[in-house]
């Protein structure tokens, strides 16, 4: 039986016993409050009806995380792991379902880089997030960098369990993609690496781990990329009046064509498209390229910002204003924003109408959001659907991600319901069969795991969102997942059931 009163109890013994007094915040304690709210993200899961944790646990080293497990499993309380804090639904420090009460291990104080720039990697902690990393990394050389997510404050331990991509995608891939030794703990508490965990869990825990299904990853070894001294920034805005329709119909067959030292992605909002791009290289490199491919853009030198890699990831997620330093700020982003997001892969060229639709009706309405678009092709066409459990590889033209924000607790009804309106809009026109979908954009819209007698969780009803995420990959993770953690200790709204011999 899980988390009555008396096993919590017992369970805190137990953490006492192994952990430091001051790693240590339970309900009654004068910083529980803020320690909880410090990385969450979306208000919409701080309220007074949010289900939160039992306690919080901060570990400063692995044998914290361990004792946690051990302590959890031996008086039946569950954990969930927060690394950044960014997920969607709030999953990392929150359960949507009240039976289901937690302890939450978070792992902001495991945050150490190490960056050999001899060997080209770096063992970076979950806790740390993807500015920390990025400085890190572009301080031991300016011509060494990490392809991964464009904002700053996400975490390194959630990133890398779901994929992962930024501006240097087309050409490096996902940043899941490079990493090349993990240590994890398991759900006996043993400290694995990639040798001792086995082929299948190391395989899965590269995208397929988000729910936090096979374990705690404490540290990842990865593989850094090559970028030159100078790259080049630019973002055109086209609206209605000058034809983004057409442009934008357009992009759709040249952005996952482009040459793969450059991406170019599309922030589309109100009567306006912006094109975000980075090129790796000077601007005069980079103009005959765009006259040759996309002339429509209009691209000249006056649109050209020259910089490093690394001024580049502050410049575009926070404008010119900004210094590489404001990347390594943890919180100061910007103020809490509510907000609702799902995602879609388009395979198939969306007809002009369509956009000429989107634009006149959808993004034209009074609750309006935002769609980002984010080309694929370059390096991911090249790498096989089985290669890693994210399977949006071959054939997938670009990401749409819906987003909507609000500003008041109480407040969001419409721009939800913009978000679930115009995904259903969406459908004849992106993947089937399956419906793809992005695990780190997690949306629960997509489907919950359902939990029947005996506490078994259904691996049938699983796939009706795992299958979004992962395709064909999902029985391979449900299979993983019966070998590494076969009582499903760690689960949530959205884990990886295991699978056993039985089916
Ligand atoms: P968080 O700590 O909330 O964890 C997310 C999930 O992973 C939870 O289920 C958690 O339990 C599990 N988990 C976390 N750490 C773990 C660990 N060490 N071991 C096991 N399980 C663990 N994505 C992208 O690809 N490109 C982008 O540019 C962006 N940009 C972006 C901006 C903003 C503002 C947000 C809110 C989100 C994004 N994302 C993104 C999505 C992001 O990649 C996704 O939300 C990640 O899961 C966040 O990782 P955190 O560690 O911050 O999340």
């Amino acid at each position: 039986s899980f988390s009555s009163y008396a096993s919590s109890h017992d369970f805190l013994v137990c953490l006492s016993a192994a952990i430091p007094e001051q790693l240590l915040f339970t309900r009654s304690s004068p910083s529980f409050a803020s320690v909880l709210a410090s990385s969450v993200r979306n208000p919409r899961f701080l309220t007074p009806t949010t289900v939160t944790p039992l306690c919080i646990v901060t570990p400063t080293n692995a044998s914290h995380v361990q004792a946690a497990v051990v302590c959890g499993r031996r008086h039946g309380v569950r954990l969930r792991v927060r690394s950044g804090g960014h997920d969607y639904e709030g999953l990392s420090y929150r359960s949507a379902r009240a039976e289901q009460p937690f302890a939450l291990v978070d792992l902001a104080g495991l945050r150490s880089v190490r960056v050999s720039r001899r060997a080209a990697t770096a063992w970076v902690d979950s806790g740390a997030t993807l500015g920390e990393l990025y400085y890190a990394i572009a301080k031991a050389s300016g011509r060494l960098a990490f392809p991964a997510g464009l904002c700053p404050t996400v975490g390194v331990g959630g990133h890398l369990s779901g994929g992962g991509f930024g501006m240097l995608l087309r050409k490096y891939g996902l940043a899941t993609d490079h990493v090349v030794d993990a240590v994890l703990v398991d759900a006996e508490g043993r400290l694995l690496d990639r040798n001792a965990m086995g082929r299948d869990v190391f395989w899965a825990i590269r995208g397929g781990g988000v729910g936090g299904s096979f374990g705690v990853v404490l540290s990842w070894r990865v593989k850094l990329v090559a970028v030159p001294p100078t790259v080049t920034a630019f973002t055109v805005a086209k609206s209605v009046e000058d034809g983004v329709v057409d442009i934008l119909t357009k992009w759709q067959e040249v952005a996952p064509a482009l040459p793969e030292d450059l991406l170019v992605r599309v922030i589309a909002e109100g009567q306006v498209a912006s094109f975000q791009s980075l090129y790796l290289g000077t601007c005069d490199a980079l103009l005959p390229v765009m006259r040759r491919h996309f002339p429509e853009l209009g691209v000249n030198r006056g649109h050209c910002k020259e910089m490093t890699w690394l001024q580049s990831v502050s410049y575009i997620y926070m404008g010119g204003g900004a210094s590489v330093e404001d990347i390594l700020n943890r919180t100061a982003v910007e103020d809490a924003v509510f907000s609702k997001a799902t995602s879609d892969y388009v395979r198939e060229s969306i007809p002009r109408d369509v956009w000429a639709e989107i634009f006149t009706s959808w993004l034209a309405k009074p609750n309006a959001g935002l769609m980002i678009l984010d080309p694929y092709g370059g390096k991911m066409a090249g790498v096989p659907d089985s290669e890693t459990p994210f399977p949006h590889r071959r054939g997938v033209l670009y990401n749409i991600q819906y987003m909507n924000f609000w500003r008041a607790a109480g407040e969001g009804a419409a721009q939800t319901a913009w978000v679930r309106d115009l995904y259903a809009f969406m459908e004849p026109h992106v993947s089937k069969h399956p419906r793809e979908a992005y695990a780190n954009y997690r949306d629960l819209d997509l489907g919950e795991n359902v939990v029947g007698g005996g506490g078994i969780m259904s691996y049938e009803a699983s796939r009706v969102w795992g299958e979004k995420y992962y395709k064909g990959n999902f029985r391979r993770l449900a299979m993983g997942k019966a070998k590494i953690d076969p009582d499903n200790y760690f689960r949530n709204e959205q884990s990886i059931p295991p699978l056993g011999d039985q089916l």
